[in-house]
């Protein structure tokens, strides 16, 4: 039995759709599992040159694995089924490869409703944040209750723990420095964005082999909360490495990467292979900096920065740079 685990370590938006799009292609799954969030999440995902933008539904169906949103998953029934739609009418095979936990719990209307005109922490009006008040309140609905779902029905134990043998990837929304007990709190989701959270979808920790940590070579953040330096260098930033919510289309906030908080969310989730993503970017921005001791240090050369990442990072985890072209 196997578990990987596809985490990011930023504030979302550090390109884990890409890795697990990788991951499901070259590691022989048995089963690909989202284990947190909702609608909210937006995973971009170039599949046989194609762009597709896929907010419930695991990265496995590109690769005809079988696919599951686990039980610690919110899920929006109008949603999904527009999803459902969009990804066959591009050709991609859903039926008997896409399935819900029976004990996920369920975005009502009610919810969407309800975060309309959300600005206190600047959410992205999923339904979200209800849906898991809600669950934790004992007064959602779960997904075995909504009769439209019914084909789509699993139950994780049996599927899991009976005499198949499991290789699953387990793919996480959001980033841990979104997570609500991690995160800057209340600017956070509803949600656990970190590696433990997979544990709690019938995964065994025992099963555990690799935790992909999904970065940028620096940060961007999408809510309320002040996040970006009042400098120009940011706005050219955005617009070099497209920083437009996939879910939302705002403007994503940016700052250089704070390597303070990349190393705190490597070692609280045990990441041992790390992938540093839009090398390109920053090299077509000509400025090589980051926080580091929370003070601002630049480098000179992208083999500089490099090397003082590497070394201020524990040396047992084995680092990626990746460039953004690069849409595997
Ligand atoms: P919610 O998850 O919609 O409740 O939003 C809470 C915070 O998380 C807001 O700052 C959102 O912009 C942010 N957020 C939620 N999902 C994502 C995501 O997939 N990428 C980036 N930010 C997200
Ligand atoms: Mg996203």
């Amino acid at each position: 039995m196997i578990a990987d685990v596809v985490l990011g370590i930023q504030h979302g938006d550090e390109a884990k759709g890409k890795v697990t799009h990788y991951l499901s292609k070259n590691k022989n799954y048995t089963h690909v599992l989202r284990f947190n969030g909702g609608c909210n999440a937006g995973h971009t995902i170039y599949h046989e040159g194609k762009k597709f933008v896929t907010h419930h539904i695991p990265a496995g169906v590109f690769y005809g694995i079988k696919s599951i949103i686990g039980p610690g998953c919110v899920i929006s029934p109008e949603h999904f089924f527009e999803e459902v739609k969009e990804l066959q009418e591009a050709g991609i095979q859903i039926h008997g490869k896409l399935f819900i936990a029976k004990n996920a719990h369920v975005i009502t209307g009610t919810h969407l409703q309800e975060e309309r005109s959300e600005t206190k922490i600047g959410t992205t009006r999923r339904g979200n944040g209800p849906a898991y008040r809600d669950k934790y309140a004992r007064k959602g609905i779960r997904a075995a209750e909504v009769s439209s779902l019914g084909s789509y029905m699993i139950d994780l134990y049996e599927e899991f723990h009976g005499d198949k043998t499991i290789k699953v990837l387990c793919e996480g929304a959001q980033g841990f420095g979104l997570d609500v007990d991690w995160g800057d709190y209340p600017y956070v989701t509803s949600s656990h964005c970190g590696v433990g959270s997979a544990f709690l979808n019938a995964v065994d920790p025992r099963w555990l082999r690799d935790v992909w940590g999904v970065a940028k070579i620096y940060e961007t953040y999408v809510g309320a909360k002040s996040f970006e330096p009042d400098e120009p260098v940011f706005q050219a930033l955005r617009d070099l490495g497209e920083e437009y919510g996939a879910t939302t289309g705002r403007p994503r906030q940016c700052n250089w990467l704070n390597l303070d908080e990349l190393k705190k969310n490597i070692v609280l989730n045990s990441v041992n292979k790390l992938v540093i993503n839009k090398m390109d970017v920053m090299r077509n921005l000509g400025q090589w900096k980051l926080y580091h001791d929370s003070s601002l240090v630049s480098l000179e050369s992208e083999d500089e920065i490099c090397n003082y990442i590497t070394m201020q990072l524990p040396n047992n985890i084995e680092i990626f740079f990746s460039d953004n072209k690069n849409r595997i």
